[in-house]
């Protein structure tokens, strides 16, 4: 029998996420989801034969805490190979439940009681949880619209003795922005000019997209610079650049140091990752070496198709410069649908027009009461992107003819 009480939630604040939501209505709708960020298409199926040959090979016992070995040194050579600096798998490279589970342990190895953690709104929703969860307070700083830029003289002024993390994301989901050169060189200063007795601050960068960049933009990782690579953690995700968001394989790269304090969390958190699944990325990677860096030409594509089918839908559409999402402004509709808040705009694309896309507000906590965006994926087949374009279109269209509500 219950005594009565409740429990009580460390995160009450804290529902279903809007991805989980807006994919369970589509369902339920039978909408085209354009929304949450996963491939509707098939994977390489040479991918699925290395996890085949991997299983008959016996990789079916627990894998080493820190990843398999062969993989983490795959992930080491590639780093190289894209230019990147000389990472030592065996200190530097941790396997992940994805890329989400790296991010949890990172948090939890270096924030505290007390402590105070930067992020940048819109941020993704993993972050702000994991640090209230390790006992810290979590600080919202707005990217600067419409660009979405940091306010670097604005995260100094909010800095405190307490701030030992700051979070970036980059290439930005859901801004679909990317940080410069510049970005980086500020955040390196910020972490450089900290006082003796103040608590250091460490960088966790979410680089998941680190391979979606468009227009011949190159990424700048922290790994790489030389003011960030000895106190951050970078972030990354097969989830997205072999399309296998399902295989919840990810990985951190840090300076040894922090390595050791994020594999005492991962230890006791995933301890180790589906061993099949981590050897039948080290085969295809060895025989594919390619195939991450490649995505980049296919998600630009795929970007461009969208935004030409949806040129006479009303929606401004600046073309996103990294991640695999695109953002559409509906503010320019005027009418009635212009008037709708992000939410409300998607509620009414769902229900109305049978489309699902994410609404941009809940990535803040405290949106803009003027927000008038959302996110669409475009990671899904063409045929999705087209249909997803022609219903919103035809919605869009009628909403603007005289007399409509
Ligand atoms: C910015 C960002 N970070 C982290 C993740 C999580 O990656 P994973 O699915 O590998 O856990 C996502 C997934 O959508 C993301 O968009």
């Amino acid at each position: 029998m219950s005594n009565g009480r409740r429990t009580e939630s460390k995160l009450p604040d804290v529902g279903t996420t809007i991805f989980t939501v807006m994919s369970r209505r589509a369902a339920e709708q039978g909408a085209v989801n354009v929304g949450q960020g996963f491939p509707d298409y098939p994977i390489d199926p040479r991918l699925a034969a290395c996890v085949t040959e991997a299983l008959a090979a016996g990789f079916n016992q627990y894998a080493p805490m820190e990843g398999n070995v062969g993989l983490r040194a795959a992930i080491a050579s590639g780093i190289r190979a894209s230019g990147g600096r000389e990472v030592d798998p065996e200190t530097e490279v941790t396997v992940s439940c994805g890329g989400t589970e790296s991010i949890y342990s990172a948090i939890q190895a270096v924030v505290g009681p007390g402590d105070e953690a930067i992020v940048f709104d819109p941020a993704y929703d993993a972050y702000d949880p994991a640090i209230r969860l390790a006992g810290g307070r979590c600080i919202h700083v707005p990217l600067v619209a419409p660009e979405f830029r940091y306010d670097w003289q604005r995260v100094r002024a909010l800095l405190g003795p307490r701030t030992s993390l700051i979070v970036i994301n980059n290439p930005h989901n859901p801004a679909c922005t990317i940080a410069t050169a510049a970005d980086l060189d500020e955040l390196a200063a910020i972490v450089r000019e900290r006082g003796a007795h103040q608590r250091p601050i460490t960088v966790l960068a979410d680089e998941v997209y680190e391979h979606v960049l468009y227009d011949g933009r190159r990424h700048q990782s922290v790994i790489n610079h030389p003011g960030l690579k000895d106190r951050s953690f970078a972030v990354y995700s097969f989830g997205k650049t072999l399309h296998i968001t399902g295989w919840r394989v990810g990985y951190c790269v840090a300076p040894a140091e922090l390595t050791r304090e994020l594999r005492k969390v991962h230890q006791f958190n995933a301890f180790s990752i589906a061993a099949p699944l981590q050897e039948g990325i080290r085969l295809y990677l060895e025989r594919q070496p390619q195939a991450a860096r490649g995505v980049g030409a296919f998600f630009s594509a795929k970007r461009d198709l969208l935004r030409a089918r949806l040129a006479d839908s009303g929606l401004a559409m600046p073309p996103a410069q990294g991640s695999y999402f695109q953002l559409a402004d509906y503010s320019g509709l005027g009418g009635p649908l212009a008037d709708c808040s992000d939410v409300e705009f998607t509620e009414r694309l769902i229900n109305e027009a049978k489309v699902a896309v994410i609404p941009l507000s809940p990535f803040y906590r405290e949106p803009p009461a003027d927000m008038r965006i959302v996110r669409l994926c475009v990671a899904k087949r063409d045929e999705t992107l087209v249909e997803a374009a022609a219903r919103i279109t035809a919605y869009t269209t009628a909403s603007r003819r005289p007399g409509s509500t």
